[in-house]
């Protein structure tokens, strides 16, 4: 896997391998106490303690579950969209390596025929308010997968793709990101599967009716919603499309 994952690689990292670890961003953080570097990899095939957004487990079985480092040392607020310039990165790899059209489901879920197949997470390592470091955690269910009842609805598999192919194009592009470059927003809506959709968002678990119709320059949706226009912020915020 290494051997194959480095030559791919458009550039010289430190490039770590699990066939099973905990989690990849743990992982990564734990790395970052001890080490100094611009960018390095973390790869696992299963993690036992995936994480996902709002604290919840991520289910990690027999996929491609990676983190990715960057280190902008930029404020942390000039990073709010790392994550929407992290979705379209995966989501170009994925079409470009499987030849599937997966869309972008808001903010960070990516979706093939109505299932999420990938998820992300970026964390970050501040020091004296700036983000030092960004993990860019990212999970892609691969091949035939049973997932568990609790998820077995929303859940579905990009299928056989090579996942040393998949990360690496998905590395090369993350090392590329330029994040005062906006230009990916329009590769972005023209994926997105919420924009001119009816939609549910949960602020603090309580439903609100919307509609979605753009997405702000910095990865914001604006809905509207009891004839208000509003933009929703990532934070503690989720979406179901009716
Ligand atoms: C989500 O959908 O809520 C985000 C899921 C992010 C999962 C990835 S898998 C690799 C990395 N390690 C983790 O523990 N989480 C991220």
């Amino acid at each position: 896997m290494v051997k194959k994952l480095k030559s791919l690689l458009s550039h010289e990292i430190p490039v770590f391998y699990y066939d099973e670890t905990d989690s990849t961003n743990l992982r990564a953080k734990e790395y970052l106490k001890e080490n100094a570097c611009d960018n390095a990899l973390f790869v696992a095939k299963s993690q036992t303690n995936g994480r996902g957004r709002l604290g919840r487990s991520f289910y990690s079985q027999n996929g491609l579950y990676m983190t990715y480092v960057i280190s902008p040392d930029i404020p942390i607020e000039n990073t709010v969209s790392v994550t929407t310039m992290a979705s379209v990165a995966v989501l170009r790899a994925i079409k470009k390596t499987s030849g599937k059209n997966p869309l972008i489901k808001w903010v960070n879920d990516i979706c093939l025929d109505g299932k999420k197949i990938c998820g992300i997470l970026t964390e970050a390592v501040t020091e004296n308010g700036n983000a030092k470091h960004i993990l860019i955690g990212i999970g892609i269910n691969l091949g035939k997968t049973e997932f568990p009842d609790d998820i077995k609805d929303t859940a579905g598999s990009l299928g056989d793709v090579s996942p040393e192919t998949l990360c690496a194009e998905i590395s090369n592009s993350l090392y590329e990101m330029d994040l005062g470059d906006i230009s990916y927003l329009g590769f972005y809506k023209k994926h997105s599967l919420v924009l001119g959709k009816e939609i549910t968002y949960f602020e603090n678990g309580i439903p609100h009716p919307a509609t979605a119709i753009d997405i702000d320059s910095t990865g914001g949706l604006v809905v509207k919603a009891d004839g208000q226009t509003k933009t929703l912020r990532s934070g503690e915020i989720t979406v179901r499309i009716k």
